[in-house]
């Protein structure tokens, strides 16, 4: 029987990286292929462990091609598409949103485009997923959960490029019956995350001594999720969701940014052998970022209920072993630190 073949796009990002380690190791019976541009964010040492397995293969290419992209397709008439692929940093879109529209827009809908052309005369046992986030509903006041009804109310350049990308995926199910899911994650952490996100930029300024910029008075609430266990969300909805369905993932684990960052001193101090207290000394609180959503908090009892999923880990734990993998991985990091990064840091954090 012919191998399913499945496109992963953004694959050599952060949680992109987790989602081809899964499928590559889980399902030998498809063929895994990664498309990535490999932008500053994409790294293939993030899959040094799966690059040589038979049933994968990398692809260097910018999803922002309607040419190349419309090729690949009719080349390859892959079975199924998993979407990643996005420039993905809140703070970089507020310095350059074209990028973003490019990419998150032009990219998702190139691939739609792509997508109908090939399964326009047969659409059985296909599916498109599109990989989304929580920061599209916007923000939460004190109490309450964005559940899969809540109304779209995008405030970065970001989010509002990954709404009206979601828009686009629900308006080709809607015009033209493709196979489509959605899912909105919250925020996720740990190994391979691009130190410019909040846990692996502190995790590296921490162990090299510089200051830990905590943006306005660190009150903001985030709803935190290890990588992992969003990467096995993603399998269980590509496999079980119905079509046109929508899944909110989260980790039932809302952190104040200052106490999740007490926390993450913590953690460090007692492994580099710190006094304890010496880490928290480097928080230095900057200007706030603009349009900054308070709190994030996702309602993830459909999938819970609907496909049993639920978080494998408690948030101290996975903490640790966050920690304890980038202090293990210090070549990675060190790797990823070099070159443009300094420009960005500089760029991102001199006039805070
Ligand atoms: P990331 O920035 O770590 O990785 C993005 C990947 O996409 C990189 O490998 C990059 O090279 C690639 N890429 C960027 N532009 C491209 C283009 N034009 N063509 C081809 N490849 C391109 O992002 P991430 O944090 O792993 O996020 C992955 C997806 O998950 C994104 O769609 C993001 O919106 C979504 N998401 C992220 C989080 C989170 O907490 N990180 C939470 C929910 C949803
Ligand atoms: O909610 C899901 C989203 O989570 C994803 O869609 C995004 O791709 C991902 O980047 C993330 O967005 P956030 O803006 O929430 O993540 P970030 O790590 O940039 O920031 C987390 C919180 O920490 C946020 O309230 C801003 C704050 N922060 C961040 C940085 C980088 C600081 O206080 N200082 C910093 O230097």
């Amino acid at each position: 029987m012919e191998k399913k073949k499945i496109l992963i796009t953004g694959g050599a990002g952060f949680i992109g990286s987790h989602v081809v380690r899964l499928f590559v190791n889980k399902y030998p019976s498809y063929l895994i292929y990664n498309l990535d541009k490999l932008t500053y964010a994409g790294n293939l040492e993030n899959l040094k462990d799966v690059e040589n397995k038979s049933n994968y293969k990398f692809i260097l290419g910018d999803i922002a091609d309607e040419k190349f992209i419309y090729d690949l397709f009719s080349k390859e008439q892959f079975d199924g598409v998993i979407h990643l692929a996005a420039e993905s940093h809140v703070d970089r879109s507020i310095t350059n949103p074209n990028e973003f529209v490019i990419t998150n827009v032009i990219g998702t809908v190139n691939l739609l485009n792509a997508t109908n052309n090939i399964w326009k005369d047969n659409k059985k046992g296909k599916r498109f997923y599109h990989v989304s986030t929580d920061e599209v509903y916007g923000s939460l006041g004190e109490t309450g959960y964005f559940t899969e009804q809540t109304a779209y109310d995008p405030h970065s350049p970001y989010s509002a490029s990954k709404a009206s990308s979601d828009h686009f995926v629900r308006a080709y199910h809607d015009t033209y019956g493709l196979p489509v899911i959605i899912s909105n994650c919250s925020n996720n952490y740990g190994p391979y995350q691009f130190p410019e996100k909040l846990i692996p930029l502190f995790i590296n300024n921490i162990r090299n001594n510089k200051p830990l910029p905590v943006y306005g008075k660190g009150v903001n609430i985030r709803d935190w999720l290890y990588v992992e266990d969003h990467a096995v969300a993603i399998d269980e909805i590509y496999h079980r969701g119905e079509d046109g369905e929508t899944f909110n993932i989260g980790g039932h684990n809302e952190w104040k940014n200052i106490d999740l960052i007490k926390l993450l001193c913590k953690v460090m101090d007692n492994k580099l052998n710190r006094e304890p207290g010496t880490s928290e000394k480097l928080i230095t609180y900057v200007t706030d970022r603009a349009g900054h959503d308070l709190r994030y908090a996702i309602d993830s009892s459909k999938l819970q209920k609907k496909l049993g999923w639920k978080p494998s880990l408690q948030f101290e734990e996975g903490i640790e072993k966050t920690v304890s993998w980038y202090l293990n991985n210090k070549e990675w990091l060190d790797n990823v630190t070099s070159g443009n990064y300094q420009k960005y840091y500089e760029k991102m954090y001199s006039n805070r």
